[in-house]
């Protein structure tokens, strides 16, 4: 039997054979692993969209944030951000993310085609894909509609949009598609999906395209 102290808080602890090498007793190791799974790697955020803020997020697209979203923390509860590619919508949903988790809760980030590759990976235990979405406080679901054109995937996408909905749970939506939808409704994007995906608050982002106007 070995005494050693854990280097943080310094608690004497034992060992039966070698000393581990990291020196760190089971709750520091514990409150470590809680640390990460509230990163935005850990949210699933992908590494290009990390770590930004409001301010990054302004300087990069000469915007004012938008003034909704100023002290949104949830309420209402959907958000959806629509714009042509490039104009910001995924960097402005990200940075609400980030900023909830920076405050110490849980959340997730999922694009549609990162959903419909884990759920075809595993059909026959989409569970694991599906259920965290289901609960998570505060999910970004980024281009959903770009995710695979099947039934398979849209029943998932309506069972996580009509549960999130029933139980009040903060959902954001990107799309660069949404005005056209709402123009002309198709089985791309189902009344049940726009209509609670519309329900909330809507941000615009690239405020000068005229189709997108003419959609509105
Ligand atoms: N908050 C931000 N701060 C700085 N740069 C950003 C931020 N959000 C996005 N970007 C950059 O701008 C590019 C385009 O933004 P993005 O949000 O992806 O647009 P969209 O989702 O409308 O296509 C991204 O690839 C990213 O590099
Ligand atoms: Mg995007
Ligand atoms: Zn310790």
């Amino acid at each position: 039997m070995t005494p050693w102290f854990c280097t943080r808080c310094n608690e004497e602890q034992v060992a039966f054979g070698a000393l581990p090498q990291v020196l760190l007793c089971h709750t520091c190791r514990e409150a470590d692993a809680a640390r990460t799974r509230f990163t935005e790697a850990g949210a699933g955020v992908p590494a290009r969209y990390r770590n930004l803020t409001r301010e990054d997020w302004c300087a990069r697209f000469r915007s004012r944030w938008p003034d909704e979203l100023a002290h949104w923390s949830g309420d209402p509860q959907w958000v959806a951000i629509w714009g042509p590619t490039g104009t910001g919508k995924t960097g402005l949903a990200t940075v609400l993310l980030a900023e909830h988790l920076r405050t110490g809760r849980r959340g997730h980030w999922i694009s549609g085609p990162e959903l419909s590759r884990r759920i075809q990976r595993d059909f026959a235990n989409t569970e694991d894909v599906i259920v965290p979405l289901l609960v998570t406080p505060l999910l970004v679901l980024d281009e959903p509609l770009t995710g695979a054109a099947a039934d398979w995937y849209l029943e998932r996408l309506l069972l996580i949009t009509r549960t999130r909905d029933e139980e009040c749970l903060p959902t954001i939506v990107t799309s660069q598609l949404l005005p056209e939808l709402i123009a002309t409704p198709s089985a791309l994007a189902p009344p049940p999906l726009l209509s609670r995906w519309l329900s909330g608050l809507r941000i615009e982002t690239g405020g000068e395209d005229i189709r997108l106007q003419e959609a509105l």
